[in-house]
């Protein structure tokens, strides 16, 4: 999942193509590269790494030009070096591309273009492409593009510039791209923040579609050529929103954001007076029997939580899968089945693929998502959107904690609509809910961070990790050990604290630290009993628990406080512990946390 841009108007197209791909670089870092005409020719700069490395060259050798494509690549096929880096150009250099995507068939189009005398400089797929409008091209480049994407198979959103046209011409299948709006001036990236220094008027396309940009503006058609109506949506976030603010590094301005992004999730959906909740969604609370929420990576840790609250408070028998599994074991759907997808991005392809198998198996469709626009909510019967802002840190942490509330919104709808829970419990935990922010805020208090990095630096060259958790804690688990290993490469596994004596206790001696989610809860007790097996056997307890819980600090070798929450939302407060023990371990052994190794923020290949 590389990240494109494009740009033609009146700038010098150097200075707009790296600032895009500078707020694009989450979604790859193996190399980058720019092309840039200046209406004579167009000039190749690429280089293998992060994206400093290019920038580096341009600031010696500008490239002057005000028409221009880019691209960060996240590598699929091809080591991630300076020739298999994007651009790729054709032999003559008049034809030169950019590729989002993986060409399924591009080793039998690579034979036949071969077998006609093409010669390849690259492993990479998206090569094909270049080499596919070159053989099409007779003087018009819409046209080449549209005959070369007519033989492709598989995920592509590609930008291409020919040395004797001022224009560009791109299109989308499965991988995002979006257009800006400027005054005079043309704009496209794989993402909105690429975008926001320059405008907030975005056009958002859609599988299938191309467009041409010129000076003068821009056309849609679909792959037939047929002219497409798309609407132009105006962003609420504005550029700062997707900077830094501050901050050494996006994930920890976005774990400070996290009080904000809750009120966000929650405003306008909670009244106090009615004890009602309110989700701006269509859906009939009794129109499905069963619920099947699907996601991946930490969305999907969101909807293990989901699944827990809305099993507790609305009594639905909710399943939850991970998206790559549940699209390819035929899973039992009906009309009766409401499939609940979850999604940061909105783009992830499994996710994506999964909600399309339980259409077809004619289930309702619900999103919890964060990015308006993205392709799932383009596909949804209904979408309730988290509104967390920008998320731009590769280890998620304020999506996560919007997700799990948007879950407790709907649990506690859910529950109100069906007469689940009573008006008493439904207050109870609206308010509850309606704390979060105030009580997030308190567990980012400079004192509890102090605690949290202490508790890091002084574990950070274990080499292993284990994390417990019971019932709706059981999850943050799994998410305080994804969040560790996403970030500081340390080998972390977490498991429901029951099931740790069924094997897992045999990973235990003095070297292990064992972070164990023991927070206010009718399980506790349970929990410090698995602490104790944890003790017996010489690990290294750092319990999580409830301020003012000091009888059981006497358990652990290492204490983290969190505010006292309601159990059912602690998930939200205890998830910012987590996610600061893993960005204060990383930061000790000097990792880059906002671009962790081997990952991109959203996975739209398989
Ligand atoms: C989480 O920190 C990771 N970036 C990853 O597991 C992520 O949650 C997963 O890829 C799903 O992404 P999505 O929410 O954009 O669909």
């Amino acid at each position: 999942m590389c990240g494109i841009v494009g740009y033609i108007g009146p700038k010098q197209a150097q200075e707009v193509l790296i600032s895009g791909l500078s707020k694009l670089e989450y979604r790859g870092y193996d190399s980058a590269g720019v092309a840039i005409g200046d209406g004579a020719c167009i000039t190749v700069k690429k280089k293998a790494g992060k994206l400093a490395n290019l920038s580096g060259e341009l600031a010696a050798q500008p490239l002057a030009g005000t028409m221009g494509i880019g691209h960060t690549r996240w590598a699929t096929h091809g080591l991630p070096n300076d020739t298999n880096s994007h651009p790729h150009a054709t032999e003559d250099g008049q034809i030169v591309i950019v590729h989002n995507g993986i060409i399924e068939n591009y080793l039998s189009l690579k034979e036949g273009l071969m077998g006609r005398g093409h010669t390849f400089k690259s492993e990479t797929d998206s090569e094909v492409l270049a080499h596919l409008i070159e053989e099409a091209y007779q003087g018009d480049l819409e046209g080449a593009v549209r005959t070369a994407l007519s033989q492709v198979r598989g995920a592509y959103g590609i930008v291409v510039t020919h040395v004797n046209h001022r224009e560009i011409v791109a299109a989308r299948t499965v991988s995002p791209l979006v257009m800006g709006v400027g005054e005079g001036e043309m704009f496209l990236a794989s993402d909105v923040p690429a975008l926001l220094a320059y405008t907030r008027k975005m056009v958002f396309l859609h599988d299938g579609d191309m467009v041409v940009l010129n000076d003068d503006g821009y056309r849609v058609t679909d792959l037939a050529g047929t002219a497409l109506q798309r609407p132009v949506e105006t962003i609420e976030w504005d550029a700062e929103a997707a900077e830094k603010g501050g901050f050494d590094t996006y994930m920890l301005k976005e774990v400070y954001e996290q009080p904000q992004a809750l009120t966000n999730t929650l405003i306008g959906r909670l009244h106090d007076e009615t004890g009602e909740v309110n989700l701006d969604i269509n859906l009939d609370p009794a129109s499905f029997k069963r619920i099947s929420i699907i996601a991946c990576g930490t969305a999907f840790y969101a909807g293990l939580v989901g699944e827990y609250l809305i099993e507790q408070l609305a009594r639905i028998p909710v399943e939850c899968d991970v998206a790559s599994e549940y699209r390819y074991r035929d899973p039992l759907v009906s009309e009766n089945t409401l499939a609940i997808v979850v999604s940061q991005s909105g783009e992830t392809i499994d996710t994506l693929e999964a909600l399309r198998e339980a259409k077809k198996g004619g289930a309702k469709t619900l999103g919890v998502i964060n990015a308006k626009g993205s392709s799932m909510t383009r596909e949804l019967d209904d979408t309730l959107y988290i509104h967390a802002g920008p998320e731009i840190g590769v280890a998620s942490t304020k999506a996560y904690t919007s997700m799990v509330s948007a879950f407790l919104l709907l649990a506690l709808w859910l529950g109100r609509a069906r007469g689940t829970i009573s008006g008493e419990e439904g207050a109870e935990l609206l308010h509850a809910t309606r704390e979060l922010p105030r009580l997030v805020e308190e567990a980012l208090a400079e004192a509890r961070i102090e605690q949290i990095k202490r508790v890091a630096e002084k574990y950070h060259q274990a080499r292993d990790y284990l994390f417990l958790g019971r019932g709706v804690n059981s999850p943050t688990a799994y998410e305080g050990a994804l969040k560790l290993k996403e970030i500081s490469y340390i080998h972390a596994e977490a498991y429901a604290a029951g099931e740790m004596k069924h094997g897992p206790i045999a990973l235990i001696d003095s070297n292990l630290p064992v972070v164990v989610v023991a927070t206010e809860s009718r399980l506790l007790e349970k929990t410090i009993s698995n602490v104790q097996e944890v003790r017996a056997r010489g690990g290294k307890v750092i319990l999580i628990l409830s301020d003012g819980d000091t009888e059981n600090a006497q358990h652990a070798d290492d204490v983290i406080y969190v505010p006292r929450a309601h159990e059912m939302v602690s998930p939200v407060v205890n998830a910012v512990a987590m996610q600061l023990l893993a960005y204060f371990t990383a930061t000790a052994l000097g990792k880059d946390v906002d671009k962790p190794r081997n990952l991109a923020k959203s996975v739209t290949v398989e």
